[in-house]
């Protein structure tokens, strides 16, 4: 049986009433594809573009991220919970720190975002597309959307070769899934799908010639 989505979200800003006058980039893709060095890289390349940048990830640092941080080592949560306090640290997210720096105007990377819940939380038995509907109902919708794309096997070696324990949110199936679910984001008008193959550099170089006209 698939677990049940939360029926009750609190009350919402609807992602049209936001003035996103900045830029919107989200970096996406399974664990060990490389997005966090990505996402400093591209904010690096954009302050020397001459542009204020705010880079972030979820999840968060706050006290919704930290809980979910620490369930990856000490014991996953509930479906249901996971699927709740993955929300409520977007929802805080977007409130205090995303909108406020895309209505000043600045370079807002993101190191994952409502589309790792499409495909984590996808992964776990909810339906990916009501994940979406949920999300959208309070999160921005990106202006980009870079889905770093990696097979799962280069992708786990790449996490050994770094050292990292294979954690409870790293196990192979449900990878594969969550693969396929980033991958079925390809033909929406904002989504890019990125080579992940390669060396940093290259990988970099394809993201900048896919930013650089934005
Ligand atoms: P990750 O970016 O890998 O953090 P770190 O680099 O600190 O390990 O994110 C931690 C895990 O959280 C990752 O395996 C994916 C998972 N995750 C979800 O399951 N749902 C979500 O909505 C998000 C944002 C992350």
């Amino acid at each position: 049986m698939s677990p049940t989505l939360p029926q009750d979200t609190p009350t919402v800003v609807p992602s049209d009433s936001l003035p996103p006058h900045g830029l919107f980039i989200v970096i996406e893709g399974i664990d060990g594809t490389g997005k966090s060095t990505q996402a400093k890289r591209l904010g690096e390349w954009f302050v020397s573009q001459g542009r204020e940048v705010m880079l972030s990830r979820e999840p968060t640092d706050g006290p919704w991220g930290k809980r979910l941080r620490e369930s990856a080592a000490t014991g996953r949560l509930s479906p249901a919970d996971e699927l709740q306090y993955f929300l409520n640290d977007r929802r805080q997210h977007v409130e205090e720190t995303i909108a406020p720096a895309l209505a000043a105007g600045k370079v807002v990377i993101l190191d994952r975002y409502y589309f790792s819940t499409m495909a984590y939380q996808g992964a776990r038995g909810f339906d990916p597309t009501e994940i979406r509907r949920l999300n959208e109902e309070f999160a921005p919708v990106p202006d980009l959307l870079l889905i770093l794309d990696l097979d799962v096997d280069t992708a786990h070696q790449r996490i050994g070769v770094r050292g990292d324990a294979t954690n409870e949110f790293e196990k192979r199936e449900s990878l594969e899934r969550c693969r396929e679910i980033f991958l079925s984001l390809k033909d929406e008008p904002f989504a890019r799908v990125i080579d992940s193959n390669g060396s940093l550099d290259e990988v970099s170089e394809r993201i900048r010639q896919i930013v650089g006209p934005v």
